[in-house]
This record gives C-alpha cells, structure tokens and sequence, in this order.
C-alpha cells in the first residue's frame, strides 16, 4: 500500500514539470514513511487516502530539508544531507516547492482534513522556532521542552492520524491522541538516540544535540540529579565542541544516575497508553506501529 502513496508523491512532484526539481526530489533518502503507513492503517487505501499520505510526507520531507539548513546538518539518514550536497538555497526552495505543492494538493481533499493538517504545519514551525530559541541557553525547564517537542514533532502525527480518522469516518479524538503519545515518544527516542548511538549508526555526530545547544529531556534530568559542583560542569559545556574527558564524563553520568533508563521509560510509558487506547478499540494493527516508533534503532 506505501507503493500507492511513493507513486502519488511521484506524480505530485511530476506534476511541476521542472526537470531540476525531479532530480533533486529523486535523490532525498524515502525515509522510513511511518506517517503514511499510520495513515493508511487507519483508513485504508483509498484515493483520498492515499492523497492525504503523500501531502503529509511531502510536508514532512520538506520539514526536514528546513531544519538541516537550520540545524547545519551534514548528513541526513546516513547520507549527506541536500544542503551539504547543493548548498542550502536549494535546500530550502526544494522544501518550498514541496511543501506549497502539498498544500496545493490538500485543498482537493476535505476541508476538515486540510484544516487539520495545514493547523499541524503552524505548530511545526512554531516548535522548530522554539527549539532554535531554546537552544540559544541552558533549558532546564522540562515543560517548555514538552511542549517544543509537541510542537515540532507530535502536532504532525497526531494530525495525520486524525485526519486519517475523518476520511475513515472514525472518531477523531483517540485516534489524535494516540498520535500526539506517539510523536512524543518518537522525538524523545529520537533524542536518546543522539546521546547511545555512535555516529556511524546514527548517520550523524553523536552528541550532536549538546554541541547545538539543545538541552533535550536527558540532559534536563541530568542537570536535575547533580549537585551544584556538577551542574556548573554541565552548564559550562553547553553549546560547544566537547572534550574527549568531558563526553566521557558525560557519558559516565547519564550511567551512573540510570538518566536514559528513566527518559526511555517515559517514552514506553506514552507507547503503552496509546496502544491500550487502540487495543480498547479494537485497531490491533496500530500498536505495531506504536512499537515500532519505540524499538527503531538507526
Ligand atoms: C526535526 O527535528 C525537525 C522537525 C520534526 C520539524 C521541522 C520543522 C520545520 C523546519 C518547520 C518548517 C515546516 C515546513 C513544512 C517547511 P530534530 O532536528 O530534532 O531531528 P533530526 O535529528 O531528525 O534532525
Ligand atoms: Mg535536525
């Protein structure tokens, strides 16, 4: 069924008969396209499903193709990323071209669809301004981290999932929370996973969130569990190439305070509640997906 949505993204993009921007749209690595197949889970595979998936993963693509200009990413899923490739103007104009395309094509789907999801690319924007902002200094404030990692990564999945709902005639409301648990708990994996993989697995430097000046949920419980003498030792490596002695020192206290255990455990804890949300509805095929968000590996 992703066949139908890769190949209505095909036509989407075919559609601007612009030879340049096929070639540089059949270069950007597919991605694991789990918005999609939520989407098609729940609501099966016809056209306006299938047209609501791909806008989505267009708006997603193009989502990230933004924060690698802004994150100065390198790589991208183990490739190097287009800015690295064609600098960032393509970069960002090819996220323009398929993001207003997206839109363009929601507008021929359903109204409630569209409102929710072009209501999703505003909170996007606004968590990847957050995220920019709260970069700038040492967060330690865990709400305002919650409610960046909603904003840049949950509103989207909790509103592909409703929308997935309206076109399936389901009811709206769990469906987006089961949406909003999982983008949350992705974001969080996906920040653990900056801290326990090497950067050969994780396509890009690990630590790489630190070095930015992200303080994402570990390194807010970190700073929580230290002591004073600590918390200046952590605050002082913010936003900075670190040391050898310092990542390993970093490295031995996330061990010893079991600091990814409880961030990890936070995460499961979400999981498990949108999948029992499902199981009680009877949609036993959403919580392999939930699953799966928790258990990826890079
Ligand atoms: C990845 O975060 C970034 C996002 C999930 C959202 C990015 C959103 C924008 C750039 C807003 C603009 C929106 C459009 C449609 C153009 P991350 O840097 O924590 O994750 P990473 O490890 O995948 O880079
Ligand atoms: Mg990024």
């Amino acid at each position: 069924m992703l066949g139908a949505v890769e190949r209505k993204i095909g036509q989407f993009v075919s559609e601007l008969e612009d030879k340049e921007v096929s070639a540089l749209y059949a270069k950007l690595p597919r991605g694991k396209r789990l918005r999609a197949k939520l989407i098609l889970r729940i609501a099966g595979s016809s056209l306006p499903v299938v047209k609501t998936a791909a806008v989505v993963e267009m708006i997603h693509a193009a989502s990230l193709l933004h924060d690698d200009v802004i994150d100065d990413a390198d790589t991208r899923r183990s490739k190097p990323s287009l800015n690295a490739l064609y600098g960032n103007k393509t970069a960002i104009m090819l996220g323009d071209i398929l993001y207003s395309k997206g839109f363009f094509e929601l507008n021929n789907i359903d109204p409630v669809v569209a409102r929710l999801i072009s209501h999703a690319v505003t909170q996007l924007s606004l968590g990847e301004l957050k995220d920019v902002s709260l970069s700038k200094t040492f967060n330690v404030d865990k709400d305002l981290y919650l409610k960046m990692i909603y904003q840049k990564t949950a509103s989207l999945i909790e509103a592909s999932a409703g929308a997935a709902a309206v076109l399936a005639g389901k009811p709206k409301e769990p469906f987006m929370i089961y949406g909003r648990n999982l983008g949350l708990a992705f974001q969080m994996i996906d920040d653990l996973l900056d801290i326990t993989q090497d950067s050969a697995t994780l396509g890009k430097p690990a630590l790489h969130d630190f070095v930015e000046g992200k303080t994402t949920l570990p390194y807010i419980y970190l700073y929580e569990a230290l002591d004073k003498t600590g918390r200046v030792k952590l605050q002082s490596m913010h936003a900075r190439v670190l040391k050898p002695e310092e990542l390993n020192w970093l490295k031995v206290q996330f061990e010893e305070r079991q600091i990814l255990l409880k961030c990890y455990a936070q995460a499961k804890e979400l999981i498990d509640e949108a999948v029992e949300l499902m199981n009680a509805l009877g949609e036993d095929a959403l919580s392999e997906i939930a699953t799966e968000m928790i258990d990826r590996e890079f």
